[in-house]
């Protein structure tokens, strides 16, 4: 599939069939995320690849909807993916390399996770697969069901699989309502 076409057909896809997903597919996928750019080249990512449909359920347990962390409802319909990859990061990478006044770790790590998450929603739409980047989760809750050692957080959740309808494409402001030149 042409760069362009990536970019361009990529949605949040919220719905799977019951088509699985290799395990070969997900390891492209995670070697795609895992060149992504990185300050200090320190990827401060780690990876756990979720296919049991009660820890997916678990994980989808400590999700919310909205904005309110304690909302009853759960985004449940992530369990339906044949794969859950949840990104963690590891902020301890980051201070150990710059300290822990001068840049604050943990924006330097969602920056990094960021960029390679990206390389992951893209090279799913390369692989005609389809996934989305879940950050709506009570971290605690999450790290408790993943087993997470103190120092590592959960990032995103991003279930994957092949999408059981076209992503629906949603607005965009046009780029020149935000673009500056020379100063803001
Ligand atoms: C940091 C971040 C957190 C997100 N969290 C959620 C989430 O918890 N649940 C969800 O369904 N979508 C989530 N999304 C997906 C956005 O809703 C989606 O990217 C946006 O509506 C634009 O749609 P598109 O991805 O189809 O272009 C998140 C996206 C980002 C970048």
């Amino acid at each position: 599939m042409e760069f362009k076409q990536v970019i361009e057909t990529r949605r949040s896809i919220r719905a799977f069939t019951d088509r699985d997903v290799s395990d070969e597919q997900v390891l492209q996928l995670l070697e795609w995320a895992h060149a992504a750019p990185s300050g200090g080249n320190l990827r401060p990512w780690e990876y756990i690849v979720v296919r049991s449909q009660a820890q997916k359920e678990a994980i989808a347990a400590a999700t919310f909807c909205g904005n309110d962390d304690r909302a009853p409802a759960t985004q449940k319909w992530l369990a339906a993916a044949p794969v859950v990859v949840v990104a963690v990061g590891l902020p301890a990478k980051i201070e150990a390399r710059y300290g822990k006044t001068c840049i604050p770790a943990q924006a330097l790590l969602y920056q990094d996770c960021g960029a390679m998450i990206e390389n992951f929603l893209l090279g799913a739409v390369a692989l005609g697969l389809g996934s989305c980047y879940i950050a709506g989760f009570r971290e605690k809750e999450l790290s408790q069901t993943l087993g997470l050692p103190e120092e590592v957080i959960p990032v995103a959740i991003l279930p994957l699989g092949h999408p059981a309808q076209p992503g629906v494409e949603r607005p965009r402001s046009p780029v020149g309502s935000i673009l500056h030149h020379e100063t803001y």
